[in-house]
C-alpha cells in the first residue's frame, strides 16, 4: 500500500478529529475514536498519545526543537535505539483475555448498551499471535523512518543507505526483525529505491542483554520477591476499589473480579485501540481514575523488574552502554581526523526492556522517591511514567554534533523530544558537550563489565 493511500485509510477511521490537548480529558462524547483513557496504557499505549501532534500528520517533525547552540552545528552520526511497532498480544496475555470475555458473557447486568456491546464483542485474539507485529506495527516504523529523514537530514539520507553507512542490528524476535525490516522500507519507498538490498544483522547479545544476565535471571527476573511492591499494590486499598468498581460495572460479584481479569479487561481496551484504532466497549470498564490506578500498578512492575527498583536491572544493560559509547568514540574520532564517519546512523531495533535498562543506567526519569505500594498519591506527577516512555515504537536517540573546531556535542532526545542528561542541566539546553557527558557517566565507562556485573555470588565493587 501506499503511504498516501494507506495515510488517507488511517485518517479515514479518525474522522473530524483535530489535535488539541483537550483530546485527553474530554468525555467519549468529543472524540469518540480516542479512549478517554488511552494515555495510561503503560507499554501497551500508542506512539501518537506521547506525540499528539503526530494524530493531525503522521509525518511532522518539530526541528526547531533540536535547538543546537548555533546555526553552523552539523549533524555528524546518530544512533537509534528503537522498540518495536504495535503488536498482538502474548498467548499468555490471551489467555487472561479470554477467561475476562467469558465473566462478561455471563454476566446478567443489562442496563446500559455498552454492556450489550461487549457481550457482543467477538474474541477474535488467538494464541498463535504470539506477539507478532501487526500492520499498524508496520507502520509506526515506516513512519519513523520518515520523520527521522526529515529531522536528520545530511545523517537518514539516501547516499548514506547506499553507501553503506546506515546499520541495522535487531533482536532476533520476529516482531523486531519485522520491525526493522519496515523501518528499512519506510526509507527505500521515500528514495523509490529498488535496485538495492539492505541487510541487517541479528545481534541478542546486545538487543536481549536481559536474557543472558545470570544475576539479573537470577535475582530479580525469576524471583517473585521482587516485584513485592508491585504485588502489595495490586492487593491494596486503591487496586480493590477499581476491581469493585468494574464489578458494580458488570453486576457480578466482588470475588470473582481479580486483578488479572481487570488487567486483562485493560488490556482488552489497549489493544482494539493500538491495533485497530477503535473505541472499544471494554474502554468503559475504566474511568480515569481506574486507568491512573492500573497505570501505577503496571509502572510498577517496570520500576521493579526493569529500572531503578533493583541495580541489577540497569546494569544487565551495561553491554549495550559500552556498544553505544564505543561507537561515539569511533565516530568522533573518524570525524576529527578528517575522514567521513563510517557508520552515519546506527538503527538498533530491540523491545521494551532493552530500552528500560539502558535509560534507567543513564538516569533518566528518576524520581526522588521510589515507587512503592504506598506512594500511589504522592508520585502523581512522577517522571517515572512508562506510557510516557515506552510505548510501542518508543525510541532513544543520541544525535553528535560538530559545533565547529573540536566543539563535539551530544544530544539525547526520547521519542523525539530533547532531553537533559541528569547532572548536564546546567548547561542551560539540552547539547551538551561529548566529552561533559563522558565525564558524567566516567564510572560506568571505566567499569559496568557486562560479565562481572551479571557474575552470580558476586557483588562487583565499582561501575
Ligand atoms: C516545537 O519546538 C519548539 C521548541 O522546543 C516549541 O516551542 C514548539 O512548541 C514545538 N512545536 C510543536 C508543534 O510541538
Ligand atoms: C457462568 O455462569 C454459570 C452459571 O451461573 C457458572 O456455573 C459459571 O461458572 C460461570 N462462568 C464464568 C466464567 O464465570
Ligand atoms: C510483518 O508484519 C506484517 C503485519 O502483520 C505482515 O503482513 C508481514 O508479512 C510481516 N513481514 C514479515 C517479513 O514477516
Amino acid at each position: 500500500m501506499t503511504n498516501a493511500l494507506w495515510k488517507s485509510l488511517y485518517f479515514a477511521t479518525i474522522t473530524g478529529l483535530s489535535w488539541c490537548s483537550c483530546c485527553y480529558d474530554a468525555g467519549p462524547g468529543q472524540n469518540p475514536n480516542i479512549p478517554a483513557i488511552a494515555q495510561y496504557f503503560s507499554t501497551k499505549g500508542r506512539y501518537e498519545e506521547v506525540n499528539p501532534y503526530l494524530i493531525n500528520d503522521i509525518l511532522a517533525v518539530n526541528s526547531s526543537a533540536l535547538q543546537p547552540p548555533s546555526p553552523q552545528c552539523r549533524q555528524i552520526h546518530l544512533t537509534a535505539i528503537i522498540r518495536h511497532g504495535t503488536r498482538y498480544p502474548t498467548a499468555k496475555n490471551v489467555k487472561k483475555m479470554q477467561d475476562v470475555h467469558r465473566v462478561v458473557q455471563n454476566s446478567t447486568g443489562g442496563r446500559d448498551s455498552w454492556l450489550r456491546e461487549i457481550r457482543d464483542w467477538r474474541m477474535w485474539y488467538t494464541e498463535d499471535m504470539d506477539g507478532r507485529l501487526v500492520r499498524k506495527g508496520v507502520d509506526d516504523l515506516r513512519h519513523l523512518a520518515v520523520r527521522l529523514s526529515k529531522l536528520f537530514p545530511s545523517l537518514v539520507a539516501e547516499e548514506k543507505l547506499r553507501g553503506g553507512r546506515i546499520k541495522f542490528i535487531t533482536s532476533s524476535k520476529h516482531r523486531c526483525v519485522n520491525s526493522t525490516l519496515s523501518f528499512i522500507a519506510g526509507l527505500t519507498e521515500a528514495w523509490a529505491i529498488r535496485d538495492m538490498e539492505v541487510e541487517h544483522a541479528v545481534n541478542d547479545a546486545l538487543m536481549r542483554f536481559f536474557d543472558k544476565c545470570t544475576k539479573f535471571l537470577e535475582e530479580v527476573d525469576k524471583n517473585p520477591s521482587a516485584l513485592i511492591e508491585a504485588d502489595k499494590f495490586k492487593r491494596g486499598p486503591e487496586m480493590k476499589r477499581v476491581q469493585e468498581k468494574l464489578a458494580d460495572r458488570l453486576d457480578v460479584p466482588y470475588d470473582l473480579i481479580t486483578y488479572d481479569l481487570v488487567e486483562a479487561a485493560f488490556y482488552l481496551c489497549a489493544y482494539e485501540f493500538a491495533i485497530k484504532t477503535v473505541n472499544s466497549p471494554w474502554c468503559r470498564l475504566f474511568d480515569q481514575k481506574d486507568a491512573q490506578v492500573m497505570e501505577f500498578a503496571l509502572d510498577l512492575k517496570q520500576f521493579w523488574k526493569r529500572a531503578y527498583g533493583h541495580d541489577i536491572n540497569s546494569k544487565s544493560s551495561c553491554i549495550l552502554f559500552h556498544d553505544v559509547f564505543s561507537r561515539l568514540d569511533k565516530a568522533v574520532t573518524e570525524h576529527n581526523s578528517g575522514r567521513e564517519v563510517t557508520e552515519a546512523v546506527t538503527v538498533q531495533v530491540g523491545h521494551a526492556e532493552t530500552l528500560l535498562p539502558l535509560l534507567t543506567l543513564l538516569g533518566f526519569f528518576k524520581d526522588s522517591r521510589p515507587l512503592t505500594s504506598a506512594n500511589y498519591a504522592t508520585q502523581t506527577h512522577r517522571s517515572f511514567r512508562t506510557s510516557r516512555m515506552i510505548p510501542y515504537a518508543a525510541n532513544f536517540l543520541l544525535v553528535l554534533y560538530d559545533c565547529g573546531g573540536e566543539d563535539i556535542r551530544l544530544q539525547p532526545l526520547v521519542n523525539e523530544q530533547p532531553i537533559a542528561f541528569p547532572g548536564l542541566t546546567d548547561q542551560g539546553e539540552s547539547m551538551p558537550l561529548y566529552e561533559d557527558v563522558k565525564r558524567q557517566y566516567q564510572e560506568l565507562l571505566q567499569g559496568c563489565d557486562f560479565e562481572t556485573v551479571c557474575e552470580l555470588f558476586k557483588t562487583p565493587t565499582e561501575g
